[in-house]
This record gives C-alpha cells, sequence and structure tokens, in this order.
C-alpha cells in the first residue's frame, strides 16, 4: 500500500466535497445555501485535520468522521466517489470499496454547540492510501446479504443468558455498549420520568384502546428498550414484565422503575427464546417501537409471544412500519436503497451510539419484514388477528428520508386461541 501526504488540491476537493455533502444539513440551519457557501466565516471555520484519506485506483476518496456527543452537527461517513458524481453520506458500515483490514483512520469532528452554523472539522495532516479497486458497494448499499460472521467469543459473564444465534449475541454486544446513548436520549426526552402518570406519552392511542383495562393483568413487554411503555402499563395498574436481551437496558430500566418508586420484573432474554417464562402466563404480551429489525427470526419470535399468553390472551404489535425502511438517506427525495422483499440481513460497523449509526467496531445486524411477514407470523402463533391499523404520518428528527405521507406505525392485534 502506497502512501503520501495530501496535497492542498486534495483537501480543497474534500473540503468542496464536503461543503456539497453537508449543503441540505447547513441549509436548514442557516438560510439558504448560496448565502452559506459564499460565507467567508463559515469556509473559514472549515478545517480538514488527522484524517486518513483512502483512495482507490479509480480515484475514489472516502473519508470518516463521526460527532462529538453533545454538539449539534453530526456527519457520519462521507465518500466521495467520482463515478456516482455526488457526495455519499452514509452510516453504519464503512464503504465496502476497500479491502477488509485496510486501515481506515475514523476521527471526531466538533461542531459547535452554540449554533449549527459553526463547525470545526480538519484535514491538515491527511494521508493518502492507494488501494485496488474492488467494486463491492458504497456506503449507502453496504448492506451485505451474506455478512462474514465471526463466531461470537465466549464471555463467562453472559452466559447466564442463552441466545438464541450469532446475529442476536452481536445485536446484544451492540445494545449493551449503546445503552448508555441510548439511555442519554431517552432522558432528553424524559417521557419515561412521566409515562407512568400520562400513559399517552409513550403509547398512541390506536395502542391505548387495547390496553385501557391492563389493571390488575400480567402483561410482559418484549424488547423493553427504553421501558418508556413498561412505565406506562405499570402506571395503568398492570403487572408488568420488561424483557429485554441487553443487560444494560435492563439496569438502566431497572434503576428507573426504582426512582419512579414502580413495581417491574425485569428478564433478561432474547425474545426467541422465552424458557425462563411458563405457558400461559400473560394476559397481554406487547412488543414492538422497533424491535422487530433487531430480530431473525420474526415466527419463533411471535411463537414465542403466543406461548406465554393465556387462551384468550392479546398479543400486541405496534412495529415502526417496512414501508418506511426502504429509502435511501436523503432530506428532499424518496429514492429506494433495498427491495422491500429483502429481508437481510443487513450488516453494520456501527459505533455505540445507536441512532445516528456512526461507523465503529460494533457488529450489528437488522432485518427487514414486511407487512405480509408480521401478518403471517402473529397467524403462525396460535393467535387470531382480531385488529389491524396503520397510524401516524409525521416524520420524527431521527428519520433521514422525506416520508410524511407514509405510515409510521403498524399495529397487528391477536388473540390466543382459547
Ligand atoms: C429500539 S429499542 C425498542 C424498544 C423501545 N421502543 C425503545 O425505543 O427503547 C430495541 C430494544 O430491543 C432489544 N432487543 C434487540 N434484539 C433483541 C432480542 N433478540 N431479544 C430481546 N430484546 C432485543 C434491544 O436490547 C433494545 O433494548
Amino acid at each position: 500500500m502506497k502512501t503520501r501526504d495530501a496535497t492542498a488540491a486534495d483537501i480543497d476537493f474534500l473540503a468542496n466535497a464536503f461543503l456539497r455533502a453537508m449543503r441540505p444539513y447547513i441549509t436548514a440551519a442557516r438560510g439558504s445555501w448560496d448565502q452559506v457557501k459564499e460565507d467567508r466565516q463559515f469556509r473559514e471555520q472549515l478545517h480538514l485535520s488527522s484524517t486518513r484519506i483512502i483512495l482507490d485506483e479509480g480515484n475514489s476518496v472516502g473519508f470518516y468522521m463521526t460527532h462529538d456527543e453533545g454538539h449539534d452537527l453530526e456527519l457520519h461517513t462521507l465518500c466521495i466517489v467520482p463515478e456516482y458524481q455526488t457526495p455519499r453520506l452514509g452510516h453504519g458500515s464503512r464503504p465496502a470499496n476497500y479491502r477488509p483490514g485496510s486501515e481506515v483512520q475514523t476521527r471526531r469532528c466538533a461542531f459547535s454547540s452554540q449554533g449549527k452554523s459553526r463547525c470545526t472539522f480538519a484535514l491538515s495532516t491527511a494521508r493518502i492510501c492507494r488501494h485496488q479497486r474492488d467494486r463491492s458497494p458504497l456506503p449507502d448499499e453496504a448492506r451485505m446479504k451474506s455478512p462474514p460472521v465471526r463466531p461470537a467469543a465466549k464471555d463467562p459473564d453472559r452466559m447466564s443468558i442463552k441466545v438464541a444465534n450469532r446475529f442476536h449475541e452481536a445485536n446484544r454486544r451492540r445494545w449493551d455498549a449503546g445503552s448508555a446513548s441510548w439511555a442519554r436520549r431517552a432522558d432528553t426526552r424524559g417521557i419515561w420520568k412521566r409515562s407512568h402518570l400520562d400513559p399517552s406519552l409513550a403509547l398512541d392511542s390506536a395502542e391505548l384502546k387495547w390496553l385501557n383495562d391492563v389493571a390488575g393483568k400480567s402483561v410482559a413487554v418484549l424488547g423493553s428498550g427504553d421501558n418508556q411503555v413498561v412505565f406506562a402499563l405499570a402506571g395503568l395498574g398492570a403487572k408488568v414484565t420488561s424483557i429485554d436481551i441487553s443487560e444494560h437496558q435492563i439496569e438502566v430500566a431497572r434503576s428507573r422503575a426504582a426512582l419512579l418508586g414502580l413495581q417491574v420484573n425485569f428478564v433478561r432474554s432474547d425474545v426467541i427464546d422465552l424458557s425462563s417464562l411458563a405457558d400461559a402466563t400473560f394476559d397481554v404480551v406487547y412488543t414492538g417501537g422497533y424491535v422487530a429489525p433487531w430480530v431473525s427470526d420474526l415466527r419463533r419470535y411471535y411463537g414465542e409471544a403466543g406461548r406465554i399468553l393465556k387462551p384468550g390472551g392479546l398479543l400486541i404489535v405496534s412495529e415502526y412500519h417496512p414501508f418506511r425502511r426502504v429509502w435511501k438517506r436523503s432530506p428532499s427525495s424518496l429514492e429506494l436503497r433495498s427491495n422491500y422483499f429483502d429481508r437481510g440481513p443487513y450488516r453494520f460497523e456501527a459505533a455505540p451510539d445507536v441512532l445516528y449509526h456512526a461507523p465503529g467496531e460494533l457488529e450489528q445486524f437488522e432485518f427487514h419484514w414486511t407487512v405480509a411477514d408480521y401478518i403471517t407470523a402473529i397467524l403462525a402463533s396460535g393467535c387470531q388477528l382480531i385488529h389491524a391499523e396503520e397510524f401516524g404520518d409525521a416524520v420524527k428528527d431521527w428519520e433521514d428520508a422525506p416520508m410524511a405521507g407514509l405510515p409510521r406505525s403498524l399495529l397487528l392485534v391477536g388473540r390466543r386461541d382459547g
């Protein structure tokens, strides 16, 4: 591998590419793009430093930045590929057109937290590495259909949990590592502190129709995450069991429940193997809010949910709508990133922050389930489907394509056969 120092032209090229890539973000922050790009102060604040530039023989250039937590703007992966003519802001994976194992140095770029208009971001000591061309997909398409899965290392401290497969083992580690940043986000929203008093903060009215009368009933929440729903149900008087694969997620939730004075039973378990829970234990099983995309086998997942339900009990699945999961990241147009019927697994190498998918060392796997997959998995779980609803059409701040007008949530309610 040959390396050389970045030239002024490289830096200029990267600076301009960066400006183009940042355009939608900066425009949103400061008004018109024309003003921004001519803004001398802004250009002077744009310093590039200490990033390793990777240049392949086709003159593709990629470089990586991760955000400094606490700052306003976040830039994840910028990969400039001339044959595609546009710089791409990707996330979640290193560009696959670099040979596996090639050195890619990630670095932090800092953006002023005083306002979204300022940033410092530098490239004064860059080196260029020449690589042979490899025609693997680019960052946005770097989701691999047949990922090179490493066998999970044995970790004696963690062996008390039975993890059903290697995808879930990777995801469990990923969520353990991401739990602190997830907790900080939930703290910022503050919903977990109040959802036991006002369940509508955590549950949509479409869901509450099925949950208003849970007082005194036993309810399991699968993939409980931030536990906002768990606390809402506890506030409604239910005896709640909160189940999650991540020990750290459970630890955070346990301490929050203690702070709120709520009685919750916490169980660390993989949703596709709930063998620590007996058959026909619960009146209601609630699951959703972006759990299914982490799960490799929807039928086993809902099959286990059906098994732990009492006859006549309700299985409530309220998931992020699959129609929202197929788009490329873009501020202004909808363009398919992946085929609706491609279930994955999609492999990412992620940094701890779950939501922003900055590139990093944590392996994670996501899956895509179609509407029909959800329905058939519920029907196979021993439940009759008694209700289906799609709700919500607004776009949340973390969603990265203009999906307003598409359904946000898919609610399916099954009743356990008697
Ligand atoms: C995005 S959160 C969804 C829950 C909640 N809506 C939230 O926003 O926190 C995903 C949660 O599912 C958990 N999870 C992922 N895979 C799981 C599995 N196989 N079994 C149990 N929990 C799982 C993760 O640990 C995480 O807490």
